[in-house]
């Protein structure tokens, strides 16, 4: 068995293909096709015939130019140079200036296991069975009681960085009025191969059981704390996170390279305590959850720009000065660590085995 002999460096390791990212979400792929980056992967997503979604290598071979400017014929992608197409298995199946005694040239490029789930396009960048592990999914994407708002991370820094902001609950002390919670203290670690879980003792005052109490969101002063658990989990890439009943924050991670991260942050607010909205009627209750989309996209705009200046100075301290060290206090963040290379390390490892 081959092994990595070297020890990566958290602040610019790789990360493990094997696992189902998040490169865009469903909405943003529409007729034209789009291009997208995941660790230094240019990959084109373009919708067939049927409008269902395809990934492919964004590069045409015949003179290498990316595809992603090009359009949809049917079910191929055409190459806005000379008109090539490609059909979804990356094959070369049309060229519109070929001769009779001609064959269509042999060359393929790099087909992607693609799927959309619970509003987001999902990739398996790797070489592995992409069927041996399953995506992480939104559970309350669909639910007619979770109101959803996504807002988008454009972070200018390693991903290392934006895990550890969203495990470290002890950062609150940054966003101030914005949070929702305050004084956590770590309670509980676990860890797995594929997942750190950390439980915190916090305070909250989000309790949203009454038609007004959504306006504690936005006057700190009607705010009342009360005890409530702080779950966050680094479910490798991505990360999950609850406050009590009624709050759910999810960060869905695209990294694109050592010093960019795209991710999307997804909030849902919880209809649960409203037991009379039940039994309305299933038509009503998917129009109160559509009206209400978004409604939180602000507050996460908001906690984005304050996590993000961080995250740029810290990655530019490391860039300045890399070894110099940090002091951490948070047993989390080892752990956090941890599985960022393992996770690295496992995925090269069984590269140089194959
Ligand atoms: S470069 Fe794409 S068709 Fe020529
Ligand atoms: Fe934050």
């Amino acid at each position: 068995m081959g092994q990595l002999e070297y020890k990566p460096n958290v602040r610019t390791c790789g990360i493990n293909l094997n696992h189902w990212y998040v490169v865009a979400r469903s909405v943003e792929v529409k007729d034209q096709p789009v291009s997208v980056t995941l660790w230094h992967n240019e990959i084109v997503l373009f919708r067939d015939s049927q409008g269902n979604i395809n990934a492919l290598e964004d590069r045409c071979p015949h003179r290498q130019v990316k595809l992603s400017p090009g359009k949809v014929v049917d079910d191929n992608i055409e190459c806005a140079y000379h008109g090539w197409q490609f059909d979804k298995e990356g094959n070369c199946s049309f060229v519109p200036y070929l001769d009779e005694r001609q064959k269509l040239p042999r060359c393929k490029i790099k087909r992607y296991p693609v799927q959309e789930l619970d509003g987001f396009i999902w990739l398996f960048p790797g070489d592995g069975d992409s069927e041996a592990v399953s995506p992480m999914g939104l559970p309350e994407w669909e639910h007619l009681n979770y109101i959803a708002s996504v807002a988008e991370v454009d972070c200018p820094g390693h991903y290392s960085y934006l895990i550890e902001n969203l495990m470290d609950m002890h950062h609150g002390h940054l966003h101030d009025n914005y949070q929702a919670w305050a004084s956590a203290t770590l309670n509980k670690i676990d860890m797995s191969d594929t997942r750190v879980d950390v439980l915190y003792d916090a305070q909250s005052y989000y309790r949203i059981d009454k038609i007004w109490s959504i306006s504690q969101l936005f006057f700190p002063s009607l705010r009342k704390l009360h005890p409530e658990p702080l779950r966050v989990s680094y479910v490798y890439p991505h990360w999950s996170s609850s406050l009590g009943q009624d709050f759910r924050i999810y960060c869905l991670f695209c990294p694109v390279n050592e010093t960019t991260t795209k991710a999307y942050l997804i909030h849902f607010t919880s209809l649960e305590s409203f037991w009379r909205l039940h039994k309305l009627p299933v038509w009503f209750r998917r129009f109160i959850k559509d009206s209400l989309f978004n409604a939180a996209k602000g507050l996460l705009e908001g906690l984005i720009v304050q996590d993000v200046e961080m995250i740029i100075q810290e990655q530019k301290a490391f860039n300045e000065n890399p070894l110099r060290r940090n002091y951490e206090l948070n047993r989390a963040i080892a752990k956090v660590q941890q599985l960022i290379i393992s996770q690295f390390t496992q995925s090269m490892e069984q590269k140089i085995n194959n």
